[in-house]
């Protein structure tokens, strides 16, 4: 009965804009990529998506909450949709005239973390060379070991299943960079870094002081998460 009171209203997943112009990503990335990643690949997840949760008690869930219960074939397609959204929202920072360095508290936990901003750089490219296939490179906060770290996830895999925070990813699917740059990941990868908006990576760590409350005063992940994802959230 109470599924029924829910299931009144089917809340589609939404596909969301591209939160920055094509000229800002011009010198890396084609409009004809983006047409092609955005408008062909994003949108189909989304729009299987929605076909996928239609009828089910995942009707009026959001994209996250999708995400973190879901496995198999839905599971797929909505870290795909959601894995999507957050490489769109970690690029196209060069309009804004802001540097990495411009963030301190960001610049200071990568230093503490891979002791250089270069060394961050280097494994980070290191970790998008080095995945077999098609996945997707995470710079996460690791709330169990408290610093930030790169990981890979093989196809559609999202790191906030095993309670990472995500801070940026890039997507190292082959229908990401092969009309501009055919099978070299490493120039693609490049580019990518000296795209990067620092402002949205930025946001996405958490407070300092979180880090500082034993664990059992902390939020908790589901509760964390409503907050943090909120950049994500607005666009659906
Ligand atoms: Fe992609």
């Amino acid at each position: 009965m109470i599924e029924g009171i829910k299931r009144r209203f089917f809340m589609a997943i939404t596909f969301p804009s591209l939160p920055f112009s094509p000229i800002d990503v011009s010198d890396w990335i084609s409009s004809e990529t983006l047409d092609y990643h955005h408008g062909k690949h994003h949108r189909s997840y989304v729009e299987q998506v929605n076909q996928l949760i239609r009828g089910t008690s995942y009707e009026d869930a959001s994209l996250e909450e999708i995400v973190l219960q879901s496995e198999g074939e839905l599971f797929n397609n909505a870290a795909q949709s959601w894995n999507h959204s957050f490489y769109w929202l970690g690029l196209g920072g060069r309009s804004s005239g802001k540097r990495l360095e411009d963030y301190a508290d960001l610049t200071r936990a990568l230093k503490e973390s891979f002791g250089t901003v270069e060394t961050f750089r280097e494994k980070f490219t290191e970790a998008s060379l080095g995945l077999l296939g098609s996945g997707w490179i995470w710079l996460v906060e690791n709330h169990h070991r408290e610093k930030l770290e790169i990981l890979q996830t093989c196809n559609a895999g999202n790191p906030m299943k095993d309670g990472l925070r995500p801070l940026l990813v890039c997507d190292v699917w082959e229908h990401a960079y092969y009309i501009d740059f055919r099978n070299s990941r490493a120039n693609y990868v490049s580019g990518f870094l000296k795209s990067i908006n620092w402002g949205f990576v930025a946001q996405n760590l958490s407070p300092r002081r979180d880090l500082s409350l034993p664990k059992s005063l902390r939020a908790s992940f589901a509760e964390e998460s409503r907050r943090w994802l909120r950049p994500v959230l607005t666009l659906y």
